[in-house]
């Protein structure tokens, strides 16, 4: 051995001993949340299976309510269960309301260099872009919710129509249908009513756009969180940049149009309201200019988390009225016993269509459309249920576990709408409260109450008028398609008009 190699060797040791003694001295008296054996690399990603969200829950039995992943190349712990979930989503300090930095996040960025907003970090201009978006939401959904109300009523009853005229004798698949309605009444709220939303050029970029940005960011795409397979997969990234290209373009388009038809006083739709609450309001005037690419964004944001999320909601609901007819035919029962025939069911009578109230209700905890949230991230060192969580590690909220305990639901695998209707024929508050398909905390869903108002009257309505029946030979498999959003399989129905 040459003097060189030994002295090489000699301040090797001493490196790796010091790092070592630095790192537990960091680290002392600190305890972080166990998980199980992962691979170099890649992780626990290889572990994953078909659904995440039940092996994560097979791991929450071994390693507690809180246990550590490798996500690819991020640190990663896993929340699970109401208690935690809901500690994690709240933490005073705000300590995992960040996003990762995961390539998709990066690739919407670079689009226009800037920050976004449902996937954008914890930082002066997201919370300028939420105060903003939930401001202008809030205005359409309480102080307009007529507007609305007509809206959805005017779509769903023609959708309706529509489906009894092509699937009432021979049976058909429908997803893209309930896509159109879907995206048809996001696009007015967002754009203006009576807006025609040019289907060919519109519906389908948006819808196109939307399943793309599904698979590429679902919780354990490795394409999402193995930074360095872009340059293995760059045909990947290079579609995922023209899809962002092309749904960004109908976006400018309409915010171009309402700077330049804009008017004080006269409020059209979510755009003229961001941008009027961006006039009144005066607290960051320093930080934060709303721009026409910042409005773009926060349209954007909305339009992407809004459409995809209620579109496979309903998607979900009409299968399971179908897989299920005793269901379906206790909310007909419902439906013609409180609104009856001569008049469409209204908001007002949400509160006493409790059965229908119930089937949303199961429909979106049985499922989980969002089962792992989006991303959360820790933006400082903080303490979960007694453990240390350190700085920049992704935090995944396993909404699907809380939906699913079996502690709390007994049955968390059957679909059983009964559930939420306690003995004197009202929902159930405590089980209601149990049901988190929006998340909680500072990064809750901001379109919570328009998509609830959405699903329900556009799912009542339809209700009324149509008859969901399985084909001969149709199986419904009810396995979900994994994604950022659970979507269910395609599937064949006959739609039948009911008397
Ligand atoms: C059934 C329908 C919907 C479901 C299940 C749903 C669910 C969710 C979930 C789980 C999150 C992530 C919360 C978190 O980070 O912990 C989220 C965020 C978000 N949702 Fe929804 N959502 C729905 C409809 C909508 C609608 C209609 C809109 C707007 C028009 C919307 C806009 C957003 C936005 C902008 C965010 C990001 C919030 C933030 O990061 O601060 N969502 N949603």
């Amino acid at each position: 051995m040459s003097e060189l190699t030994f002295v090489l060797g000699i301040l090797s040791t001493a490196c790796v001993t010091f790092l070592f003694i630095k790192w537990l001295l960091q680290n002392r008296g600190k305890r972080y949340p166990r998980g199980p054996f992962g691979f170099p690399i890649v992780g626990h990603l290889p572990f994953f299976g078909n659904h995440p969200p039940s092996t994560f829950m097979k791991w929450w039995k071994s390693y507690g309510d809180v246990f550590s992943i490798r996500l690819g190349s991020w640190n990663a712990v896993v929340v699970n269960g109401f208690k935690a979930v809901k500690a994690a989503a709240e933490h005073p300090d705000d300590a995992f309301s960040g996003r990762p930095n995961f390539v998709s996040m990066e690739l919407l960025i670079e689009s226009d260099n800037e920050e976004r907003f449902a996937f954008g970090n914890f930082s002066p201009v997201y919370l300028k872009q939420r105060k903003l978006a939930s401001k202008a939401l809030r205005l359409f959904t309480s102080k307009r919710s007529e507007v609305i109300e007509e809206l959805v009523t005017n779509e769903a009853t023609s959708f309706s129509d529509s489906l009894i005229r092509k699937y009432s004798t021979t049976p058909g698949f429908i997803e893209l249908d309930v896509q159109t309605l879907v995206t048809r009444i996001i696009y007015q709220i967002l754009y203006g009513r009576g807006k025609q939303v040019d289907v060919d050029k519109h519906v389908k970029v948006i819808i196109k756009s939307l399943d793309e940005i599904n698979e590429f960011s679902g919780s354990g795409s490795p394409i999402d969180v193995l930074p360095w397979l872009r340059y293995v997969m760059p045909w990947k990234i290079t579609a995922f940049r023209q899809t962002i290209a092309k749904a960004d373009g109908i976006m400018t388009e309409q915010v171009h149009e309402h700077y330049d038809s804009f008017s004080t006083g006269n409020i059209r739709d979510v755009a003229d309201a961001i941008i009027t609450s961006d006039a009144d309001d005066e607290d960051n005037k320093d930080r934060y200019v709303l721009t026409r690419s910042r409005l773009n964004f926060t349209l954007g944001d909305l339009q992407g988390a809004g459409v995809d999320t209620t579109n496979k909601t309903l998607s979900w609901l009409i299968l399971y009225m179908t897989k299920f007819p005793h269901v379906q035919e206790r909310v007909f029962a419902e439906i013609d016993a409180i609104v009856g025939k001569n008049r469409d069911v209204a908001l007002n009578d949400k509160p006493d269509l409790v059965y229908t109230n119930a089937v949303i209700l199961e429909v979106m905890r049985i499922v989980t459309q969002l089962p792992l949230s989006v991303p959360h991230f820790a933006m400082k060192d903080a303490m979960l249920n007694g453990l240390d969580i350190d700085k920049d590690t992704v935090v995944i909220f396993n909404l699907y576990s809380v939906h699913h305990e079996k502690e709390f639901w007994e049955d968390p695998e059957c679909f059983r709408p009964e559930r939420f209707i306690n003995d004197d024929n009202k929902l159930d508050s405590d089980k209601c409260n149990h049901v988190l398909p929006f998340s909680l905390g500072r990064r809750r869903c901001v379109g919570e109450f328009l998509a609830k108002m959405n699903i329900f009257l556009a799912f009542s309505i339809v209700m009324q008028r149509c008859k969901f029946v399985k084909p001969s030979g149709e199986s419904l498999d009810l396995t979900p398609i994994p994604g950022l959003v659970y979507t269910c399989k395609d599937f064949k129905v006959l739609v039948q008009k009911r008397n």
